[in-house]
């Protein structure tokens, strides 16, 4: 079947599938690319990110796998409420409690969709669920069946369908497309499919499964081979009307496709793909910022689309092109995708209404005036230490009002730091810890290492120091330090952030944000974990 009478076939949907030539875009970041190990985000952060990709213009936004634990359920359902122009969706095995949880965390959306699944591949079935295929069929089926009574809005994934057989793939797609499901998505669970042949069994489904018409096609790659793009992008060629994406890519171990670099080049191409988005472009570039900050993730200089390098031009040659004409060496607009020009824009004299005029026209808003406050206090100080202010420190500025969490249980008062030629660094602080006021001194390597140790003597917190990484938000010796900590305990990943002009300071405050946090979350099970 053609792309066309596959996009005519989507007029009996409910509206989020009466997409025509719409490219439906379904996030996963909060769900997927929560499962990357160390980017597990709390309940405000989630509302956070998925404010942001409902600005975006997301039209489904993964908020979670209610039935992971408490803490994953209340997420969802904060999202739930607190979106209300994208669909929200809820993870479930092909179970009864998972579904019902779904259901429930899902009752506060405007529009909702309960998104089930269970392995069709031999290996999967016969090596983790040990069950017959058709006992799998009968339960995909049943789930589908459940899922319908809450929602019309089912979407059901064969998972690891890039290394199922074919002719079961169809007669599990066929049944549950009869059983109510009205997206089917097909997961290359383990990154494990090249282009052609992914675009081909997309094809190959829509073709032969007779009732295909009454179902969006819809893909989830991960990128274990760095395909994912790719081979979500040849699905689509080839009939698939949904992609499911992450920003930055983060997901499970290489991670899943990136949203971005799929927006994109479905936009720039549209010549070859006969599809388009709904997303509001200029939105990726803060919503990619948005993503790393609260995941400590840096995203990679020279990634595609959201990389500091993605628009530079470094050679004399290029420079020389792009002068006389941007097209000669540039596919894309910076600003198209979010990029401003970083513009210094505020000083020490600057008063609260350039402040507030200035993160207006970055797009960023405040829940509430006392936030702006802080932020605007944080910003004088900050104009003390710095004396040109440029959109990124703003931004930085923002960030740490969503870096802090309720109930910090550590707080820093005071930190004094001596570093000398031929001396052991030391490093004196005052820390609240619970409301009470105590002292820590420490030697160490270095000035970070001594605050740390500092850290330790007082929380004993028996955490394993996993990753520590200094990025500068701008240049210049005055730049402003990000300072990302990864800690872990007893499995349990957490990322912790500060930013400074004093990189001590910095990495003092992501540190002691790594361990309030760590108070503060609590274990998930792993959605491909269990016993389905
Ligand atoms: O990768 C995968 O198969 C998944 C499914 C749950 C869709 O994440
Ligand atoms: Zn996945």
């Amino acid at each position: 079947m053609s792309n066309e009478s596959q996009n005519n076939r989507q007029n009996d949907q409910s509206p989020d599938n009466n997409v025509g030539d719409q490219l439906i875009i379904f996030d996963t970041t909060l769900r997927d690319g929560e499962q990357s190990p160390g980017a597990s985000m709390t309940k405000d952060e989630k509302v956070r990110i998925a404010k942001a990709l409902e600005k975006m213009r997301v039209d489904v936004i993964e908020a979670g796998f209610p039935i992971a634990s408490p803490g994953d359920f209340e997420a969802v359902k904060a999202v739930a409420a607190a979106v209300k122009d994208s669909t929200v969706c809820g993870l479930a095995r092909a179970l009864e409690k998972d579904i019902s949880h779904a259901a429930e965390a899902l009752k506060p959306a405007a529009s909702s969709r309960i998104h089930t699944f269970i392995a069709t591949s031999p290996i999967h079935m016969k090596m983790k669920l040990r069950m017959q295929p058709d006992d799998v069929l009968a339960q995909a089926v049943n789930a589908v069946k459940m899922a319908r009574q809450f929602t019309d809005n089912v979407e059901f994934s064969p998972e690891d369908a890039g290394r199922s057989e074919i002719d079961f793939l169809c007669r599990v797609i066929e049944t549950v497309i009869d059983a109510g499901a009205r997206t089917i998505n097909i997961p290359d669970t383990v990154g494990y499919n090249i282009p052609h042949q992914f675009g081909g069994l997309i094809r190959t489904l829509i073709e032969r499964i007779p009732n295909a018409d009454r179902a969006i096609f819809s893909v989830h790659c991960h990128n274990d081979l760095g395909l994912a793009v790719a081979n979500s992008l040849s699905a689509v060629l080839n009939g698939a009307r949904q992609v499911e994406c992450t920003i930055n890519g983060l997901g499970e171990r290489a991670g899943n496709a990136s949203l971005e670099e799929i927006v994109m080049a479905v936009r720039t191409r549209r010549d070859v793909f006969n599809c388009d988005t709904n997303l509001d472009t200029t939105q990726i570039v803060p919503c990619s910022k948005l993503v790393s900050g609260i995941t400590g993730f840096p995203v990679q200089p020279n990634k595609a689309i959201v990389g500091v390098n993605a628009f530079a031009h470094e050679s004399g040659i290029h420079q020389d092109g792009v002068l006389k004409s941007r097209e000669t060496y540039e596919i894309m607009r910076a600003q198209d995708v979010g990029w401003s020009d970083n513009r210094m824009v505020l000083g020490k004299h600057s008063g609260r209404n350039a402040f507030k005029t200035r993160l207006k026209e970055l797009n960023i808003d405040f829940s509430t005036e006392q936030e702006l406050n802080e932020a605007f206090s944080r910003f004088k100080d900050l104009a003390d230490k710095k004396h040109e202010i440029f959109d990124d420190d703003l931004r930085a500025l923002v960030a740490e009002t969503n870096w802090s969490i309720e109930n910090e249980y550590l707080k820093l008062v005071s930190l004094r730091v001596c570093s000398e030629t031929g001396e052991t660094p030391t490093a004196t602080m005052v820390l609240e810890v619970g409301g009470e006021e105590v002292s820590a001194s420490a030697s160490g390597g270095g000035p970070v290492d001594a605050s740390f140790r500092a850290i330790e003597s007082v929380v004993n917190s028996d955490t394993q120091l996993k990753l520590y990484s200094v990025n500068n938000i701008t240049s210049g010796t005055d730049a402003q330090g990000e300072v990302t900590v990864r800690l872990e305990k007893a499995g349990r990943l957490v990322s912790g952030q500060g930013a400074d002009t004093d990189i001590v300071i910095a990495s003092v405050n992501a540190y002691i944000n790594a361990l309030n946090k760590l108070e503060n979350t609590e274990v998930r099970e792993h959605p491909q974990f269990g016993d389905v």
